[in-house]
């Protein structure tokens, strides 16, 4: 695995949340997507927003045997940029061989498991504009709060197959949760900024789905005629053992600070002082190892259905 303190930012914060979005995931849910792969033959996935490719990995260490053309799109070229030496390191740490064909696609393979990846730097909103076969399978993951609904939805669906499937984890609702309390309505009020600056985010005329696409997905799939197969909680808990947080999740914490610092700030509805002196004792909370961190979330598996409606 690429060794974290090689990694900086945004990308290191990305590999810090794999181990917290392990644990979160719904087991439940994730069966249909095993149950998907473990049928024989070649499938094409798509997987949108797949920053650093942390699900690829999550797939090698869970599913038993797949055989996958996985296309790793994500709108931010620095993400795909780190992708090729963090899967060397991956790869050689754990025993998978890697042929890199080009910058941009490169064959991992193991025992009953290969991935032909290829990365496509693009926006989903605009993958209409490119031409592509529709995918037999396709990965949101920790995406769609960030994208409104209404036109990411359709788009996914006419990027499916008939009968293809969309796995869409970790849809933030509704709740952060900080422990141990510092200040009742402090942090009640900071909360409450933090989910509005989700709530306030536009893609030009466009709102994103927001602080509760978790519950909105239940209604916005069907809406666009996905089928829900399945569907579960994928609470994070992030708390320290003996005082240490497990692999980079201090650093994961740190980084949900640094997003409250720059949203809630933004916003300006908490006087500055108090908030900073927040922000200190909260950080201070993660040098003791007493921070504990639960976000609610949900995750779904659906079916484009193999017949159109009538
Ligand atoms: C919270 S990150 C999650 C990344 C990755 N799925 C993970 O969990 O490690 C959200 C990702 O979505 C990407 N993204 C945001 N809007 C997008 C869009 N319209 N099309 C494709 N990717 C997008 C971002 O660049 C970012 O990498």
């Amino acid at each position: 695995m690429k060794k974290q303190h090689e990694l900086f930012g945004f990308q290191r914060y990305l590999m810090a949340k794999k181990t917290v979005d392990d644990r979160a995931l719904n087991k439940d849910v994730f069966q249909y997507v095993n149950q998907q792969l473990k049928v024989s033959g070649r499938k094409r996935i798509l997987e949108v927003g797949g920053g650093i490719g942390t699900m690829i990995q999550r797939l090698f260490e869970t599913v038993p045997f797949f055989d996958v053309d996985y296309t790793l799109m994500d709108v931010e070229a620095d993400n795909l940029a780190v992708v090729l030496s963090v899967f060397s390191d991956y790869a050689s740490c754990h025993h998978i061989h890697m042929d890199i064909l080009e910058k941009d696609h490169f064959i991992l393979s193991t025992d009953g498991k290969k991935a032909r990846v290829h990365l496509l730097e693009g926006d989903l909103l605009k993958l209409p504009d490119f031409d592509f076969e529709p995918w037999d399978g396709i990965i949101t993951h920790a995406v769609l709060d960030l994208l409104p609904l209404d036109a990411a939805l359709p788009v996914l669906f006419a990027c499916l197959k008939p009968g293809g499937w969309l796995y869409s984890t970790i849809n933030f609702d509704g709740m952060t949760l900080l422990e141990p309390e510092i200040d009742p309505i402090l942090d009640y009020q900071i909360m409450r900024a933090y989910h509005n600056s989700m709530d306030a985010r536009r893609l030009g005329e466009l709102t994103s789905a927001g602080s509760l696409t978790g519950r909105k997905l239940f209604f916005a799939l069907q809406e666009y005629n996905f089928l829900i197969q399945g569907a579960g909680a994928s609470d994070w808990f992030v708390f320290a053992n003996e005082g240490l947080y497990p692999s980079d999740e201090a650093y994961f914490l740190e980084c949900i600070l640094d997003f409250f610092e720059e949203s809630v700030g933004r916003r300006g509805v908490i006087e500055s002082d108090q908030f900073q002196g927040w922000l200190e004792q909260r950080r201070g909370q993660i040098k003791s190892g007493a921070l504990i961190l639960i976000t609610h979330q949900y995750d779904y598996f659906a079916l484009r259905p193999a017949k159109n409606k009538n």
